[in-house]
């Protein structure tokens, strides 16, 4: 697994050369894929929302019924090219009639995107897909802005991999590391809540409680301010049942965040108390969202194996998961 983290700023390099991919216009495009895939859409969404370009996120089989209307650019992203959801998904697009261009390494994805005559951008195979983030957040990315009024991306892909070379630094000696270290000491034994706020710490949050569950083997959750201020600060704040106190919480704060938001962060450590062991505070680097998102996400990565380093756990296998595909 650390090889394979170790790749991402290349992973955002290959993006940043990829020779453009063509795709037809629309003004809404809605990303399908479920998992280590279908978080590349979430990430698209924030950079997209950054310049009011709407790209939308699909998590399950078939398409909602807004499609008929809206009539989106359908992006399929499953990295097997064989998950059932992404692949009903796209089924129901060609009955749509809707455009649609996929983001795969082969699988029955890209035969349908052959014989049905869409583009597809093929990835690097041999990675687990969630490791493969930087290769499918940057392919579509340059999707939604071959098809939209997104600017140019070459730029803010080139600065996510210059942040995240500079964090992984040289043989795991990288600050990235450093803070990732002491991190997963905080967190050791623990069940994890990470929180975030709209926009790169919210794809951020969703990164790392889906990588602790996946890498790590330990449950994990994730939320954000200030929907939190109004309900779950209440269970978080409560000592009476014990769960608080063997929770760690990892608070992810943006280097954009607006001044509301920030005196929601920096009040709630009081009104917390003693409850929760407060395990760290992550501030994302870089300018743009990509960036911004990209850094956040890649601390929670290297912490996740970390975790799993220490407990003796290899990061890589998803036995689970398999056996419920092969199950179904
Ligand atoms: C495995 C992983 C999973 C898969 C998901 C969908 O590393 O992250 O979440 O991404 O089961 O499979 P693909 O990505 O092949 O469509």
């Amino acid at each position: 697994m650390w090889t394979m983290i170790e790749s991402l700023p290349d992973q955002y390099r290959w993006a940043a050369e990829l020779e453009a991919p063509t795709t037809s216009p629309a003004s809404t495009v809605l990303v399908c894929g479920m998992g280590g895939s279908g978080i590349s859409g979430d990430f698209a969404r924030v950079v997209a929302a950054a310049e009011g370009v709407d790209v939308r996120i699909h998590k399950d089989y078939g398409l909602p019924s807004w499609v008929e209307h809206v009539r989106p650019l359908i992006v399929a992203v499953s990295y097997s090219g064989n998950t059932a959801e992404t692949l009903s998904s796209v089924e129901a697009a060609l009955d749509f009639g809707l455009p649609v261009a996929a983001v795969t390494t082969g699988g029955e994805l890209s035969r349908m995107a052959g014989v049905q005559d869409f583009p597809a951008v093929l990835v690097p195979a041999g990675m687990q897909p969630r490791a493969a983030l930087g290769y499918l957040v940057g392919a579509v990315v340059r999707l939604v802005a071959a098809a939209s009024s997104l600017g140019d991306p070459i730029p803010m892909l080139l600065e996510a991999a210059n942040e995240t070379a500079d964090l992984l630094g040289e043989e795991r000696a990288g600050p990235g590391h450093d803070q990732a270290r002491r991190i997963a000491a905080a967190l050791a034994g623990r069940l994890v809540a990470v929180w975030g706020s709209a926009g790169p710490t919210e794809v951020a949050a969703q990164r790392w409680a889906k990588q602790f569950h996946e890498n790590a083997k330990t449950p994990a959750y994730w939320s954000i301010v200030p929907e939190l201020n109004h309900n779950e600060l209440v269970g978080w704040a409560s000592s009476h049942h014990g769960l608080s106190s063997a929770t760690g919480l990892v608070v992810l704060r943006d280097q954009g965040e607006i001044p509301e938001i920030a005196r929601r962060f920096d009040l709630m450590p009081d009104l917390i108390g003693q409850s929760v062991h407060r395990a760290g505070e992550v501030w994302t680097t870089g300018t743009s969202v990509l960036a911004r998102a990209a850094t956040a996400s890649l601390i929670g990565d290297l912490v996740s194996v970390h975790v799993a380093e220490a407990a003796g756990i290899d990061p890589v296998p998803v036995d689970v998961l398999t056996e419920l595909k092969n199950r179904l």
